[in-house]
């Protein structure tokens, strides 16, 4: 998430929101003009980011070999905590934009990484194959009919006893969700924006709304563990050994 709540400490690279009051950008594009201090932003402007994102990935397995798959890596902020306590894990790394996915490989090719540049929403990320997936502050642009279409892709692609960590910009209570994603469908329809284009037009749902969504994709158990202001980590479990 990259916005406007932090521009009071970072106006040029300010990433967390796009108001649905200013000109929507499209995704890739709007992160790679905020490429030059990305990471820095994130860390500094997002409150509790040098905490969930370490978080994050002690959550993740720990075994050597596990196959994780990360959707919206962006350059990888994420794997920096995962790759310290595990280093012999597989990734596969899903971003829109190339030009992300090559900071993320030249920053960790000592580790390999499997990058693809597509769209998580369009492509097909297979059967039982991961042990895990994470997403880090990628998902809360979208709806929650959205999201149970991809949780549902997440939640195949993931083996029995895998897990879905989700550390996101998620809304306090549901009035403000509400005016989040009215503000969107506003923004869609003013400026004409086509069914399955991808503009960076924040409108997170609540904690209770996207642990509902998850469980409506089928996963049996879902979790909030951490909480730092805007920012929540669900774990989702498929099967019971979570
Ligand atoms: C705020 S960045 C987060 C990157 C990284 N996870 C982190 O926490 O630093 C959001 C990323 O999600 C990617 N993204 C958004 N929607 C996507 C989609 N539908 N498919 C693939 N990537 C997407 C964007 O291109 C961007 O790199």
């Amino acid at each position: 998430m990259i916005s406007k709540r932090g521009e009071g400490k970072k106006a040029s690279a300010s990433v967390r929101q796009t108001s649905a009051e200013s000109s929507p950008e499209e995704m890739a594009a709007f992160f790679e003009r905020r490429l030059d201090g990305y990471e820095e932003h994130q860390l500094l402007a997002i409150q509790g980011a040098q905490e969930f994102y370490p978080f994050t990935a002690k959550l993740l397995p720990a075994a050597a070999g596990a196959e994780v798959l990360d959707l919206g890596c962006g350059t990888g902020l994420e794997l920096r905590y995962y790759y310290a306590v595990n280093a012999a894990a597989r990734l596969t790394c899903i971003d829109l934009s190339q030009k992300m996915l090559d900071v993320l490989q030249k920053k960790y090719a000592a580790f390999s990484p499997r990058t693809v540049c597509g769209n998580y929403f369009a492509m097909d990320l297979g059967r039982d194959r991961y042990d895990a997936a994470v997403s880090v502050e990628s998902m809360h642009h979208f709806t929650y009919e959205e999201k149970v279409f991809l949780y549902r892709k997440i939640f195949f692609a993931l083996r029995k006893g895998g897990r879905f960590v989700l550390t996101d910009y998620l809304e306090k209570d549901p009035a403000a969700e509400r005016v989040g994603q009215e503000a969107k469908e506003r923004t869609i329809r003013q400026y004409g924006i086509a069914d399955g284009r991808l503009y960076h037009i924040d409108a997170p749902l609540t904690a209770e709304h996207e642990m509902q969504a998850l469980t409506e994709a089928g996963f049996e158990r879902v979790e909030e563990v951490g909480r730092w202001q805007n920012t929540s980590i669900l774990v989702a479990y498929r099967g019971c050994e979570g």
